[in-house]
């Protein structure tokens, strides 16, 4: 999605923004633009495509000037083209945005009416014509800047530089997230501390309807009433993480390969091994009076809160549903009093569930979050924060942040277990050993990479694939076909699999292969039997199960990944393993872009 840089130095600074912006390639994008002042007037350079094409532009036409802003755009309104990308300008402003300026066409209509000349297809250049509006009635940068901000609906983080003045920048934020970095005579914005991390580890997370100005002796915030306020300066570590992709060929795989280190990481958080108990961080949660758990999350994270459904209910006895975010902030549910709202994320920026939290706030919910970026907008929002110690994650595919999540969410149901009486202290105990040997039995599973890259040759060849599983294993297949999607453009459907007779085996023949997830468990010969009812059909069946369950298979299976036996509460983050991998080699098969697949971003802060 959309990132942001802005920089007020003392060098130039349209080389700093461009690697500023490389560190925000990761939310996805697809053109980027830089603007700086030079001799006080406005200039930029603008490219449609990755940054590289920007350089090349810059490299032919540099952009002298100590003072710039930068973004990366993933298109909303108008097409990934040159004259769409950011930053948007006038004679006297230039802007970068991220977010939706929902009321753009109304205040389009008002500012052509008053002779502004609209050259792009985006909501964002409204914002560059009311400021310049602002600023031609008399308004000093900061009225102009805090005027128009003011007549903005929907979400939005901005950064506006002014021409004619060398130390000066106006950044605000409304649902978007922004952040203020301090340096020594220099100041930044960017969309992250990430962004801002080779220039400063000091940053300023801007709040809800915050407007900042910046000059290089420092920072000036207002509130959403206009009143100067005082936000506290954090020393960040996202600078200490290493952007690089160690001995691999792309973030994903690294990251596939990072998962028992950084689960690992995660438990010791949760974990008190010496017990074999769970011991939560942060405030504690009554979790005997909580009436209702509802968890809300959108993509991966969304797959974790429905196999973290599964634990809460048969190891908590606890009443819980999941909600997709988009669908749960308009839905009007029912929510129960005394009752607890989860919201889960990698980024703790995604707009939906950022809005699904503030609606079950307003609801009187407790709200619980849990994230992998500490400094998230959803952690600083939530009552109780329950961290994921997955590093950064910057494959736009989602590995790593989602074992975490089930690492954390398994420990939160079995603390919730034990609390509401539903679990002996046995049983916490036996869980609690059995949970601290995933890390090493996902290292086990990585070792299928080779059996997996091989079969990931004949589902390149497929136009459509199935997953599926039940019970735990159901999630599962969901997740295998949302990494295959996203990744390697093969359409791909996860089903339940007792689902599958009611519509979906009609697409079963020889060219549709189906991955079906059944580890050993109680529900094992009920997968197999719909196993059979596919391969009846002509259906190939690749099998991913433990040494068991290939055992009881049958011979008529096409192909088969095994992963090491496990309890069946844990499968599910064991045999995410195998379908992240067939994912990743499917489309190294393909040759599509792993990291940065196609329309995607990392962090979906629009709407
Ligand atoms: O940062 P979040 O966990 O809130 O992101 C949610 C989804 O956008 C994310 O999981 C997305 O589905 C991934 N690309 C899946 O791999």
């Amino acid at each position: 999605m959309c990132g942001i840089v802005g920089i007020i130095g003392h060098e130039d600074a349209a080389p700093l923004i461009v690697e500023a912006l490389k560190r925000l390639e990761y939310r996805g994008y697809d053109s980027a633009g830089v603007a700086t002042l030079h001799d006080g007037q406005i200039d930029r350079r603008r490219a449609p495509g990755k940054l590289r094409n920007l350089s090349a532009v810059l490299a032919r036409e540099p952009l002298p000037g100590i003072i710039g802003i930068g973004h990366t755009r993933w298109a909303t309104h108008g097409a990934a083209t040159e004259n769409n990308a950011h930053p948007h300008a006038s004679d006297r402003v230039a802007v970068v945005h991220n977010g939706i300026i929902e009321n753009f066409r109304e205040l389009r209509e008002e500012l052509t009416a008053k002779g502004h000349v609209f050259l792009t297809e985006t909501d964002t250049e409204v914002t560059v014509h009311l400021v310049t509006d602002n600023l031609r009635a008399g308004m000093d940068p900061v009225a102009a800047a805090q005027a128009a901000v003011k007549r903005f609906e929907g979400a939005f983080a901005l950064v506006i530089m002014f021409r004619g003045d060398e130390d000066l920048l106006i950044g605000a934020r409304r649902g978007s997230p922004l952040a203020v970095g301090h340096g020594d005579g220099e100041m930044y914005f960017g969309s992250d501390a990430f962004a801002l991390a080779p220039f400063t580890n000091r940053v300023t997370y801007l709040e809800e309807g915050d407007l900042a100005v910046l000059r290089r002796s420092g920072a000036t915030i207002y509130d959403s009433a206009d009143r100067i306020v005082t936000r506290p300066v954090a020393i960040t570590q996202a600078g200490a993480a290493l952007v690089d992709k160690g001995n691999h060929r792309h973030f994903m795989a690294k990251e596939i390969y990072e998962q028992p280190e950084v689960l690992g990481h995660t438990l010791v958080a949760y974990v008190n091994a010496v017990n074999e108990s769970i011991a939560l961080p942060g405030p504690a949660i009554d979790w005997k009076s909580v009436s209702r758990l509802t968890m809300v999350a959108c993509g991966t994270s969304s797959i974790a809160t429905n196999i973290a459904q599964y634990w809460f209910e048969q190891l908590a006895r606890l009443p819980s549903g999941t909600d997709i975010a988009s669908e749960f902030r308009y839905r009007d549910a029912v929510l129960t009093k005394g009752g607890l709202s989860l919201f889960v994320s990698q980024s703790g920026e995604t707009a939906d569930t950022l809005a699904a939290l503030k609606h079950a706030r307003a609801e009187g919910q407790i709200i619980a979050s849990v994230v992998n970026v500490a400094e998230s907008s959803m952690a600083r929002e939530s009552d109780a924060v329950f961290p994921t110690h997955a590093g950064p994650e910057i494959g736009v595919a989602s590995t790593k942040a989602f074992t975490c999540q089930l690492g954390v969410l398994a420990s939160l149901a079995i603390a919730a277990g034990r609390d509401r009486g539903a679990l002996s202290r046995e049983a916490e105990a036996r869980l609690t050993r059995r949970l601290l040997e995933v890390p090493r039995l996902i290292g086990e599973a990585l070792k299928q990479e080779a059996v997996i890259a091989a079969i990931a040759q004949e589902i390149a060849k497929a136009r459509d694939v199935l997953f599926m599983g039940r019970g735990l294993a159901y999630p599962v297949a969901m997740e295998g076909a949302l990494k295959l999607k996203e990744i390697s453009y093969i359409h791909a459907e996860g089903y339940a699999a007792g689902e599958l007779k009611h519509g979906p085996i009609a697409l079963i023949d020889e060219n549709v292969p189906v991955v079906v997830i059944a580890p050993h468990d109680a529900l094992f010969e009920k997968t197999v039997s719909n196993m059979q009812e596919v391969m009846a059909r002509g259906g190939k069946v690749v099998l991913i199960s433990d040494r068991k369950g290939h055992e009881l298979a049958g011979d008529k299976v096409w192909m088969r990944i095994e992963v090491p036996q496990c309890d069946p509460v844990f499968a599910p983050l064991v045999c995410a393993v195998p379908v992240q991998l067939l994912a990743y080699y499917t489309a190294l098969a393909k040759g599509t872009d792993v990291d940065q697949p196609r329309n995607l971003a990392k962090s979906v802060t629009v709407e």
